[in-house]
């Protein structure tokens, strides 16, 4: 496993995070057996959100903590708020409600990280700093951080936040490519040269806040995963040859991509499977070459200007 010290911080998170999405429908054994697996790959990061399974996923996370409490300080966890059914939600009431919700479901005293889950078009970051206040001096979370936000969302709520948000979850992978796919065309009159997001990549290099890549072998939530999909044809023919090339996976190459960049990004995988997740780690111990880094993104039929 590869750790990352996140700056100003005591944090050190492992690359590879263990996201807790699709644990919802798992027995409690099963996912006490995935979260040991995932510790011993040297995994200390867990992702939840208060919307995963209705509640189901962080829930049955607690009834694993509560069974084995000495557990707890081997991890960093992480959870979201701010989505309600058919509306986001970042008021100061919602947050620390969801808060409170969250920690009795988790069954711990606090929260390591806690991440605003998708941008409110009525936040208001004022309100949004007092919570996170509030919430940091009680101890109840440690640090904080957003989810799917561009530079200047990220911006107005620093503004008022004392604190520095250290996170931003994004989907990203070698087929969804959007934030780089802008920075190769810059000045041209193609289609990928619209930045839709604000240079978001340069501005979380710049800020160091570490982006979060989720959906890393997900080509889109209609599509589902890229691996032999009959969609991704070349991509999975240079998996293909880049796995021989590295032994390593498919599905490890292309974690192996993500890793690659000098962002130092934390993918986060959802995978429920101890196989697949022993599997993806094994990214961590290759560090791919530049010329097959850029093969393998121009295999999704993406050009070079
Ligand atoms: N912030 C946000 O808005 C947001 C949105 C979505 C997700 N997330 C976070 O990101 C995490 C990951 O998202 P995700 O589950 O959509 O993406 P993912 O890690 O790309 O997993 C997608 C699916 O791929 C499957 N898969 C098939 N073959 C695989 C292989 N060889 N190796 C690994 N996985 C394989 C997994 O199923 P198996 O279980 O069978 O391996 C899983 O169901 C979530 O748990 C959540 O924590 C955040």
């Amino acid at each position: 496993m590869l750790y990352k010290q996140i700056e100003g911080t005591d944090l050190t998170v492992s690359r590879i995070a263990l996201g807790c999405m699709r644990i919802a429908d798992m027995q409690v054994d099963a996912l006490e057996t995935l979260v040991d697996k995932a510790l011993s790959l040297g995994i200390n990061f867990f992702d939840h959100a208060d919307i995963y399974g209705g509640g189901k996923s962080e829930e049955l996370f607690g009834e694993v903590l509560k069974k084995r409490p000495e557990l707890r300080e081997k991890m960093i966890i992480q959870t979201k708020c701010g989505i309600c059914k058919g509306y986001y939600d970042f008021s100061k009431e919602h947050i620390l409600e969801s808060v409170e919700n969250s920690l009795e479901r988790l069954q711990c005293g606090y929260i390591d990280v806690l991440l605003l889950h998708r941008p409110d078009a009525l936040m208001d970051p004022k309100e949004v700093a007092e919570a996170f206040h509030e919430l940091q001096a009680s101890g109840k979370v440690r640090y904080f951080g957003v989810s799917n936000m561009n530079a200047y969302q990220i911006e107005r709520l620093q503004k008022y936040f004392k604190g520095k948000l250290l996170f931003n979850q994004l989907q990203f992978n070698v087929v969804h490519s959007g934030m780089i796919d802008s920075g190769f065309h810059v000045n041209m009159k193609d289609q990928e040269a619209i930045d839709r997001d604000g240079m978001l990549l340069d501005y979380c290099q710049l800020h160091d806040i570490t982006i979060q890549p989720w959906s890393i072998v997900q080509a889109s939530w209609e599509e589902g995963c890229f691996l032999d999909h009959p969609n991704y044809v070349s991509l999975n023919q240079k998996l293909e040859e880049l796995s021989k090339t590295y032994g390593i996976s498919k599905a490890a190459v292309s974690v192996a991509w993500i890793l690659r960049h000098p962002a130092q990004m934390q993918p986060i995988a959802g995978t429920t499977s101890i196989k697949h997740l022993e599997d993806l780690c094994t990214a961590c111990d290759v560090e791919m070459r530049r010329e097959d880094w850029y093969a393998l993104y121009l295999s999704t039929e993406k050009v070079l200007p």
